[in-house]
């Protein structure tokens, strides 16, 4: 992907919690298209900066922009509709006795009407956004690696393959931007890959543009375009991976010497 464009900028960021000053003036560019890393020790403000970004938190100063609009102080469900900007597995449900593919549709139906007694789930215009649900619920299908569990009920799935489900009804909804908290937290080696491999695949067929907050540096390095690096609430770096893990800095606050 051409990775150029910043779909979002985040300009001077600070939030305090009482005395704990979480982020101490970030600036962080996103382009467009790309998988951006986010790392840095326990406490240095990562999630505080996707809680910033999403509208969980309100920042104490700074401004966030998303395609060029200023979303600072937008409330999550209007960054989330609006601005196609989404959170790891933010409303995700997995219903057990549904399976893979009426999970998606409903995941992608929930987002447009929340309401279940909505008007809009039936005439023509229901029916064909019904249909381009159901080519959006195949191709994530696809791109999770669920074809062979498609037409069982989602309980009966392994917890990874529920894990990989859920990281496809969060893409139902079309997000531009998705933000990962440590996706990949408590998961086995081989969910791991997988997990990867659908991230990838998502941001290859569909654009999709993602920054991962991860520890497991090996993995982030290998997946991401561009890596920043918090320290204290404060950027300590912005690189290439490559550059990432050759600079001292980096090191010693946190990849260890
Ligand atoms: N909701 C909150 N209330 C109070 N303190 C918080 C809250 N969220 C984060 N903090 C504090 O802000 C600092 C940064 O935390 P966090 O953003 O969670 O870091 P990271 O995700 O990098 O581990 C920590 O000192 C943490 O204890
Ligand atoms: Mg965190």
């Amino acid at each position: 992907m051409a990775a150029e464009q910043a779909i979002l900028r985040i300009e001077g960021l600070r939030k305090s919690y009482g005395a704990v000053a979480a982020l101490q003036g970030v600036d962080i560019e996103v382009r467009k298209g790309e998988v951006c890393g986010l790392i840095g020790p326990n406490g240095s403000g990562k999630s505080t900066l996707f809680d910033c970004c999403t509208g969980l938190q309100t920042s104490d100063a700074g401004r966030v922009l998303l395609k060029g609009m200023d979303i600072t102080g937008w409330s999550m469900n209007r960054i989330a509709r609006e601005g196609r900007l989404l959170r790891s597995f933010q409303k995700t449900v997995v219903f057990q006795s549904m399976n893979c593919e009426d999970n998606l549709v409903l995941a992608g139906q929930m987002f447009t009407f929340p309401s279940l007694l909505s008007t809009f789930w039936q005439g023509p215009a229901a029916r064909r956004r019904l249909k381009r649900l159901k080519e959006r619920a195949a191709e994530l299908i696809h791109i999770a690696g669920l074809e062979r569990v498609k037409h069982l009920p989602a309980g009966n799935l392994s917890g990874g393959q529920q894990k990989l489900l859920q990281f496809a009804s969060m893409l139902m909804p079309e997000p531009e931007l998705v933000m990962l908290d440590e996706p990949l937290a408590g998961i086995n080696p081989i969910l791991i890959e997988k997990v990867i491999q659908s991230i990838e695949a998502a941001n290859r067929q569909f654009g999709i543009t993602f920054v991962v907050i991860e520890h497991n540096t090996d993995v982030l390095m290998n997946l991401s375009h561009r890596v920043v690096v918090l320290h204290q609430g404060m950027k300590l770096a912005d690189d290439t991976p490559e550059a990432i893990v050759r600079n001292p800095q980096v090191v010693e606050a946190y990849l260890g010497g």
